[in-house]
C-alpha cells in the first residue's frame, strides 16, 4: 500500500496527470461483443461508483464501446466528476452494423469523435486521448501505417484546448517515434500480459522515458488466460490466476498501469485486492517461463 491507498501507488504521466496504477477499463460494461446496451444497468452503475469509492483515479473508455454506452454510463454514474479522476478515451475506429471496428482516422472523423466524447462524457476537455492505430482481422494487430495525418489533427485539437494529453494504441516503436516528432506522448496502450510478451523491450524503453505503458487484455481479454503455471503459482499462494496475473504486471515495471475490465462489483474488488499480492523472485521466474 502507498499514500494513494491502493496497491501499486501512483504514476505521473505528465504535470497534473497523476493516476493510481490500479485503474479500471470500462469496455466490459457494453453489451456482448462490446456492442449494444449494457447487460445489467444497475450493476454497471454500481461498478463505476465502486471504482471511485475504492480510490481508483484512472478510467479507460471509448465512445465506440457500445457505441456511446460506456461513456454515457460513466457520466450517469459519476458526473460531476471528482477532481482526482482522470478519464482516458480513444478514437480512430467506429462500429459497423456487424459489430466490426473499421478505422476512422480521417481528420474530420477524429474531430467528430472528439466532440462526441466531450458531449457523452460531459467534459469541456478530455484528459487523455489515445489514437487507435491497430486493425487487421482481430481488430488489435499492428498496422504499420504512418500516423502523421491523424496524430497531427489530434495535436491541433490539443492546441485548441479540447484535449489535454495524447497517447497512442496498438503501435510499434517506429510509430511511437513518429508520434513523438509531432507532439508529446504520455501513454502507450498495447496488447500485453503474462502470456503475451511481445512488448517487453518496448516497455523498458518507455519506462526509461517516463511514459506509461497501459496493457490491454491484462487478463487475456476475449480469450481468458489459460496456463498451468499460472494456476499452480496461484494455488501455492492461496490466490487466483486473475490475481496473480495482475500482480505480475504491477511488478513487471513501474510504468505499467492496470486497466483490467469487469462488469461485476465483486470482481472489481477482487482485482484491487489482487494487485496487493507480493510475488517472490521465484514466483516471478516461474511466471516468466509461461511466455518462453
Ligand atoms: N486500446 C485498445 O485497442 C483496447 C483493446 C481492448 C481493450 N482495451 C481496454 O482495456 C481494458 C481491459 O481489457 P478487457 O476488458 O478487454 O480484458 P481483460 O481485462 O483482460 O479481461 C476482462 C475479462 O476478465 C473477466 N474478469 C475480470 N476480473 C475478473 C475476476 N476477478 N474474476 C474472473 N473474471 C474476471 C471479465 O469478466 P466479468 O465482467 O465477468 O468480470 C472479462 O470477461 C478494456 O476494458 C478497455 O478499456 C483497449
Amino acid at each position: 500500500m502507498t499514500d494513494s491507498g491502493l496497491p501499486g501507488g501512483t504514476f505521473t504521466m505528465a504535470k497534473g496527470l497523476t493516476v493510481t496504477r490500479v485503474g479500471y477499463g470500462a469496455m466490459q460494461l457494453a453489451g456482448p461483443g462490446v456492442f449494444g446496451a449494457v447487460r445489467d444497468h444497475d450493476e454497471a452503475i454500481a461498478v463505476l461508483r465502486e471504482v471511485v469509492e475504492l480510490g481508483i483515479t484512472h478510467i479507460d473508455t471509448s465512445d465506440y464501446y457500445g457505441p456511446r454506452v460506456t461513456n454515457l454510463l460513466i457520466k450517469e454514474a459519476l458526473y460531476p466528476y471528482p477532481e482526482s479522476l482522470h478519464i482516458v478515451t480513444k478514437v480512430g475506429a467506429y462500429r459497423d452494423f456487424r459489430g466490426g471496428w473499421p478505422h476512422a482516422r480521417k481528420p474530420e472523423q477524429l474531430r467528430h469523435a472528439i466532440h462526441d466524447n466531450l458531449i457523452n462524457l460531459g467534459l469541456d476537455a478530455i484528459d487523455v486521448v489515445n489514437l487507435r492505430m491497430g486493425g487487421g482481422e482481430d481488430g488489435h494487430s499492428l498496422v504499420h501505417d504512418s500516423l502523421a495525418e491523424p496524430f497531427e489533427e489530434l495535436a491541433r485539437m490539443q492546441q485548441e484546448g479540447l484535449i489535454k494529453h495524447l497517447g497512442i494504441s496498438t503501435v510499434s516503436a517506429a510509430q511511437i517515434a513518429e508520434a513523438q516528432s509531432i507532439a508529446p506522448v504520455v501513454c502507450i496502450q498495447n496488447h500485453y500480459n503474462v502470456a503475451h510478451r511481445g512488448d517487453d523491450e518496448l516497455i523498458d524503453s518507455m519506462a526509461a522515458q517516463g511514459i506509461a505503458y497501459v496493457p490491454y487484455f491484462p487478463l487475456g481479454g476475449f480469450s481468458p488466460l489459460q496456463s498451468d503455471i499460472l494456476n499452480s503459482v496461484a494455488e501455492r499462494l492461496g490466490s487466483t490466476p486473475h490475481a496473480v496475473a495482475q500482480a505480475w504486471l504491477l511488478q513487471r515495471s513501474p510504468n505499467i498501469l492496470l486497466i483490467s475490465g469487469t462488469s461485476s462489483v465483486a470482481h472489481l474488488r477482487e482485482n484491487v485486492a489482487a494487485a496487493g499480492i507480493k510475488l517472490s523472485d521465484d514466483d516471478v521466474a516461474e511466471l516468466n517461463s509461461i511466455a518462453s
